[in-house]
């Protein structure tokens, strides 16, 4: 037996040591992202139906090598998946879960409350008890439906004014400020597994900030748990600061709870919010000034916006204790929000892939500054 054994285990020995030696000789292949963020953060992506339901091979292998994390850019809206009152629509979001497990990702779930793209049929309800039961119902039924499958949760989205003072939303009428902790509750009674965020844009402007601070605290002070901050991180070349965003994370963390960066992406064209006493209005559309590359980005502001990425990551990396995941919101250019929003019909390049699926400057920088980061804490 012993002999058996002993050439058995040569014999293993021996085939490993060839295979070590031919994976040695075989040249290494490049790191993705998310290999290489792997000890920092999770780093994900929005996904829309197309890209659920992988219709596209490259961008589905894209999506499946260089993220480690995924957000449904739409389809767990409620206007999407929850259409009628007593109609759930399941059918892609179980496809977006299913997606995260063959992949091994972390799943978060976008959103439970949000005044936006919401269902039409919560503003039918006239009287407020049955409003608040509603919105229990609602919340109750769709995270305990991915009780153990979903890791994270929206739970509110943009519940804040720009002055840091709460939204005069459809759930503030009608629940008052209770709403707030009572969506955590109930979340956390569906499913107390699942890590509870509160998300929101312009999350580095310092009234917003003190707005969402006080805002979580009041909350946790009630008992309520609530495990994150995201900001949102719909950004532009020059704004915010580095120094905004630095002080927002350490202020954020500081509340004791995790924070994350969920919609990243860099606007390169002009900020209509910028002009003094813009309106947003059709005349923007097709007006050469505010959709200056519609012909392609020039090379200083590809080197810009790879710039600008590697600034924010290097803050990301300064603070990878406190940060729970990156998410970019979208994959390539093409396919952003951004060529929309604010004004229809603009070419913008906020993303890390090209119109191409090509990965940009912009990719490069953050996967060098990644090298660099662990090489020097090797050295030390
Ligand atoms: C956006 C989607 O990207 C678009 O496809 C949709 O038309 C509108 O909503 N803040 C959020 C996201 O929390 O849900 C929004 O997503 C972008 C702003």
């Amino acid at each position: 037996m012993k002999t058996l054994k002993l050439f058995l285990s040569t014999a293993v020995l021996g085939t490993l040591a060839m295979g070590c030696t031919q994976e040695a000789e075989k040249p290494s292949e490049p790191k993705t992202l998310r290999q290489a963020y792997q000890d920092a953060f999770y780093i994900g992506t929005a996904l829309n139906r197309f890209q659920i339901e992988e219709s596209d091979s490259v961008m589905a292998e894209i999506v499946g090598k260089e993220f480690s994390s995924i957000t449904a850019e739409n389809m767990m809206k409620s206007m999407h998946i929850h259409p009628k009152r007593d109609t759930f629509n399941f059918e892609m979001a179980d496809k977006f879960v299913a997606l995260g497990e063959k992949y091994d990702m972390f799943v978060h779930g976008h959103t439970l409350v949000w005044h936006s793209q919401l269902s039409p049929w919560f503003g039918t309800i006239e009287d407020s008890l049955e409003f608040a039961d509603a919105t229990e119902k609602h919340i109750k039924d769709i995270a305990s439906k991915y009780k153990g499958k979903i890791d994270s949760w929206d739970v509110v989205n943009e519940a804040l004014n720009e002055d840091g003072s709460l939204r005069n939303s459809i759930f503030l009428q009608k629940m008052g400020e209770d709403y707030l902790a009572s969506a955590f509750k109930w979340a956390a009674e569906a499913d107390n597994g699942a890590d509870l965020y509160y998300n929101d844009y312009n999350m580095t402007n310092p009234e917003k900030r003190q707005g969402a601070i006080a805002m979580v605290k009041n909350i946790l002070d009630q008992g309520v748990k609530v495990d994150g901050i995201g900001m949102q991180g719909h950004w532009h070349l020059n704004s915010p600061s580095l120094e905004e965003i630095e002080q927002s994370i350490l202020d954020y963390s500081a509340l004791g709870v995790k924070v994350a960066i969920t919609e990243l992406d860099v606007s390169v064209l002009p900020n209509p919010w910028d002009l003094e006493g813009a309106e947003i209005s059709q005349n923007f559309e097709n007006s050469e000034g505010m959709n200056p590359y519609k012909d392609g980005l020039p090379d200083s502001i590809q080197v810009k916006l790879a710039n600008r990425y590697k600034d924010i990551f290097s803050l990301f990396l300064k603070h990878k204790d406190k940060i729970s995941r990156v998410t970019f919101w979208g994959v390539s250019d093409g396919q952003s929000w951004l060529n929309g929003f604010p004004i229809r019909g603009r070419t913008n390049y906020p993303l890390l892939f090209d119109r191409d699926l090509k990965p940009k400057a912009a990719y490069d920088s953050i996967m060098a500054l990644k090298e660099r980061f662990d090489e020097q804490q090797l050295a030390n």
